[in-house]
């Protein structure tokens, strides 16, 4: 099982990254993390560039890295109550074309860190509703880091100790409807 890592935050030093990397200690022992560090590359979406059908090499390598994974993991910052504007614009390239963009039938889950109280939630449910819109597979649970900054200061880590089994949870419902889709991928077809 391959998932794919993404993070919407371009920073060095992020929170979501860290938390990103973090996750991978606590997916489930079949599963794989491979972090896409692409994000940053991305033209903004054009429908005219898109039309022509030979994308820019940064949007290629996007729905390349999307297409080969069996599920998706994405933190989230928030950013004036939402997600970030790159978050989205990575997105809406693996949304098209319509209907067959990489992201469709993608089992993903959508986490988020912040230093603030809420953890950034208003930005992982945007998230979540995006990527449905998308044709994503998004598990429905909601995992938060408040106060991120505290967290790392104390832990040396986003993730606590106590955070890792219910983050771990949420993993595995991701990662069992992945291996569901594989199945159903795999299925002979009926006579
Ligand atoms: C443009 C901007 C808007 C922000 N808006 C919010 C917000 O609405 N809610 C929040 O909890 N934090 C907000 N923050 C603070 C971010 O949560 C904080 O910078 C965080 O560290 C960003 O995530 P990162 O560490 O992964 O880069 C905002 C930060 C920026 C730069």
């Amino acid at each position: 099982m391959k998932v794919l890592g993404l993070s919407g935050s371009l920073r060095q030093g992020s929170h979501n990254s860290r938390l990103l990397e973090s996750a991978s200690r606590v997916l489930p022992g079949d599963a794989e993390l491979e972090i896409f560090d692409g994000i940053r590359d991305l033209p903004h979406y054009d429908e005219d560039i898109d039309d022509i059908g030979s994308p820019d090499p940064a949007v290629a390598r996007l729905r390349e890295a999307i297409a080969g994974a069996d599920a998706l993991l994405f933190v989230t910052p928030e950013y004036n109550g939402s997600i970030p504007g790159a978050l989205k614009n990575a997105i809406d390239w693996a949304s098209r074309p319509a209907g067959k963009g990489a992201v469709r039938n993608k089992p993903a889950v959508a986490i988020s860190a912040s230093p603030g109280q809420y953890g950034g939630v208003w930005a992982q449910a945007d998230l979540r509703r995006v990527l449905s819109i998308a044709g994503a597979r998004v598990v429905d649970e909601e995992f938060a880091v408040s106060r991120a900054h505290e967290i790392r200061e104390q832990h040396d880590d986003v993730l606590a100790p106590d955070q890792e089994g219910p983050l771990a949870e949420i993993l595995e419902m991701m990662i069992e409807d992945a291996r569901v889709n594989a199945a159903a991928a795999n299925a002979p077809l009926a006579a």
